[in-house]
């Protein structure tokens, strides 16, 4: 039997990608790892009680696979220990991310990138995962050249203290910011990641950067504004995409009714569409308001709606079906 270590076991991430290997009926040894501050705490795992473990550079002897799910700085610290005992990686946080010998995957999409992996294979940014999900089939007929995307990012993007900011400033909307610069209660704050001389965030470079890796395309344009919501789970988009063909709403509409990972959930008339709290939960992700953009005479562009949950489809599930390929 495979062992399998979950780094950053006790996160928002690292808990949901427990519950992935579970549903997934994924049997393995188990090994959790987080900080000092997490020694000795419990978790189940199918009918085994697993005590999360401090980690340090022996925590990964014998041990095959590795989930990452810690920030870049802890991800830089401990993923070098765990190639030099053979282990296969797949990480979440986005510190190798853009590295040429790192592949980038979402299984939908581009899962021949695995095999060109060096010990390392990273998980995409969550609104960048989400985004790509729902564009997939239509970037193969259409060939999108441009995307606008507004992104509405759920608390729980920020883990564990995101989700706790917003609770607390719920009950006391003067209770203390850990997560953001400003309360999220109540509020919506435009800004994910530090700003670089052009005015964009780090957050908005991910979606064009990581977009062009996944698709292999060094020529797609994104402009993108991220935005945190007082959501706790499920990030939503607004997404308008230009493409090289013209398109076809009722074969858009086919297209996204069979594309791999995608519901339609496109009936505006009848009030339906996609809504973080119907996606919160599950794998999929929800497309609609699929619809012509009007401001493009020539029927070259497209508008939709999309949301996902971020810390399953947008992080543990994406991981967990990668690990899944390499087992
Ligand atoms: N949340 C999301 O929706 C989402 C989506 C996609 C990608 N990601 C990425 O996934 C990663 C994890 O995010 P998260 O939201 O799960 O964060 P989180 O809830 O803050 O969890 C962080 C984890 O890292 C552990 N950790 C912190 N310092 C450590 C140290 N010195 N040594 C070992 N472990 C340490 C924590 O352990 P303790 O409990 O012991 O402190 C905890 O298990 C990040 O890179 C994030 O950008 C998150």
């Amino acid at each position: 039997m495979k062992t399998i270590a979950i780094v950053g076991a006790t996160g928002a991430v690292g808990q949901q990608m427990l519950k992935c290997l579970e549903e997934r009926n994924i049997q393995c040894n188990l090994n959790l790892l987080a900080s000092a501050r997490s020694k000795g705490k419990k978790f189940k795992f199918f009918d085994q009680e697993i005590i999360c473990e401090e980690l340090n550079p022996d925590s990964f002897k014998d041990v095959d696979f590795a989930l990452g799910a810690t920030e870049n700085d802890i991800a830089k610290t401990w993923i070098p220990w765990a190639l030099e005992n053979k282990v296969i990686i797949v990480d979440n946080s986005s510190a190798f991310r853009l590295d040429q010998d790192v592949p980038l995957v979402i299984p939908e999409i581009n899962p021949e990138d695995i095999a060109k992996n060096k010990g390392i294979i990273a998980n995409p940014n969550c609104a960048t995962i989400i985004a790509l999900v729902a564009l997939n089939a239509l970037h193969k007929e259409f060939k999108i050249k441009r995307m606008i995307v507004t992104t509405f990012q759920a608390v729980s993007g920020a883990g564990v203290k995101g989700i706790q900011d917003l609770e607390n400033q719920l009950k006391d909307p003067t209770a203390p910011c850990n997560a953001f610069p400003y309360p999220i209660a109540y509020n919506l704050i435009p800004q994910i990641g530090d700003f670089d001389d052009l005015g964009i965030s780090k957050e908005e470079w991910k979606l064009q950067n990581e977009s062009r890796k996944i698709l292999h395309d060094d020529n797609l344009l994104v402009n993108c504004t991220c935005v945190r919501v007082p959501i706790l789970r499920s990030h939503s988009e607004s997404i308008t995409i230009e493409c090289e063909k013209e398109i076809d709403i009722t074969k858009a509409r086919e297209l996204l009714s069979s594309a791999q990972g995608v519901l339609l959930k496109d009936d505006p008339l009848h009030k339906q569409y996609p809504m973080p709290l119907e996606t919160t939960d599950q794998d999929l992700v929800y497309v609609g308001r699929v619809r012509k953009d009007i401001s493009d005479p020539t029927n070259h562009s497209l508008s939709l709606f999309c949301c996902g949950d971020q810390i399953r489809k947008g992080a543990a599930t994406n991981a967990v079906q990668i690990l899944e390929k390499l087992l």
